[in-house]
């Protein structure tokens, strides 16, 4: 059976517990990680706890936990769950407290950190490509907030999933952002572009990688928005995240994109990534 870590303790997923009056339940009160292990290792481990802090810091909660206590948890987490490739889920709760809008007072944040199933990225996306649908962006206006409140990114990748695509892109402003769950990028005459990090996206973790991978490469790369029509006339079209790494997008609202096959730099970029992936130490 699988274990979990719930406030100091390590036990049996079954007997994890926590109030209905947790504030993560009651208010999505909360933010949250997830980081990739393989073969035992976490990856990118510094990243995202650097994240998980600027999270932190923007819904006004302590951090708990010290970045060597994040990682000897994390340790021994991925060791209980058999090592491995795993896909580590954490999350911070304001805790529990009688249900108000106002922060509660002297109250123990609930800490909570699962292993789930790091499934392979699918070999199909990577020959063939993703389809993608554009939404509206009806997310809120912190997005580089990694909150749990997910129901908006919820309702986009459901919206997607029925409209036969792998994921949505979300247009806010007549400018692309991101996917529901990934961050996007573009290619056009062989400049690969994303949004630049601010409020509107999520700093991922593996965008850091895609960007310092293209830099040593001397692919050039502008953290700079494109509009919905820039994004519809692409020669490529990419997502990232921790889960699914960095996968083509080849039709987006039935088109196809460029060429219809997964392009030249995105197959650059996955080599590269393939490459990082098996070469970094956990603490990077
Ligand atoms: N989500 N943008 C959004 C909205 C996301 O939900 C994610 C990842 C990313 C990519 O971030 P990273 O490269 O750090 O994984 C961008 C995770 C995987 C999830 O919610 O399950």
């Amino acid at each position: 059976m699988k274990e979990v870590y719930l406030n100091g303790d390590f036990l049996p997923e079954i007997e994890a517990k926590v109030s209905v009056f947790d504030r993560g339940f009651l208010l999505g009160d909360g933010v949250y990680e997830v980081i990739p292990v393989y073969d035992g290792r976490s990856f990118q481990l510094r990243g995202h706890l650097e994240r998980l802090q600027s999270s932190l810091d923007g819904v006004r909660m302590k951090n708990p936990l010290t970045n060597a206590e994040w990682q000897a948890m994390i340790e021994q987490l991925i060791e209980r769950n058999d090592g491995g490739n795993q896909s580590l889920y954490l999350q911070v709760t304001r805790g529990a407290a009688p249900r108000d809008h106002l922060f509660p007072q002297g109250v123990t944040p609930t800490i909570f950190a699962m292993s789930n199933l790091l499934h392979p990225v699918e070999e199909k996306y990577k020959k063939h490509g993703i389809a993608a649908i554009t939404l509206p962006d009806i997310r809120w206006h912190n997005c580089n907030i990694k909150a749990i409140t997910l129901l908006p990114n919820s309702l986009l990748k459901q919206q997607a999933l029925e409209a036969g695509a792998q994921e949505a892109l979300l247009i806010r402003d007549g400018y692309l952002t991101e996917g529901a769950t990934s961050n996007a990028y573009v290619v056009i005459n062989g400049t690969i572009y994303t949004s630049p990090k601010d409020e509107k996206v999520l700093p991922g973790i593996t965008r850091e990688v895609v960007i310092a991978l293209a830099a040593k490469s001397g692919i050039p790369l502008l953290e700079q928005g494109v509009t919905l029509s820039d994004l519809k006339h692409a020669d490529e079209v990419w997502v990232s995240s921790s889960t699914k790494e960095v996968l083509p997008v080849t039709l987006l609202d039935g088109n196809k994109v460029g060429s219809g096959i997964p392009g030249p730099v995105w197959q650059q970029i996955d080599v590269l990534y393939q490459h990082y992936k098996k070469d970094v130490a956990t603490w990077h």
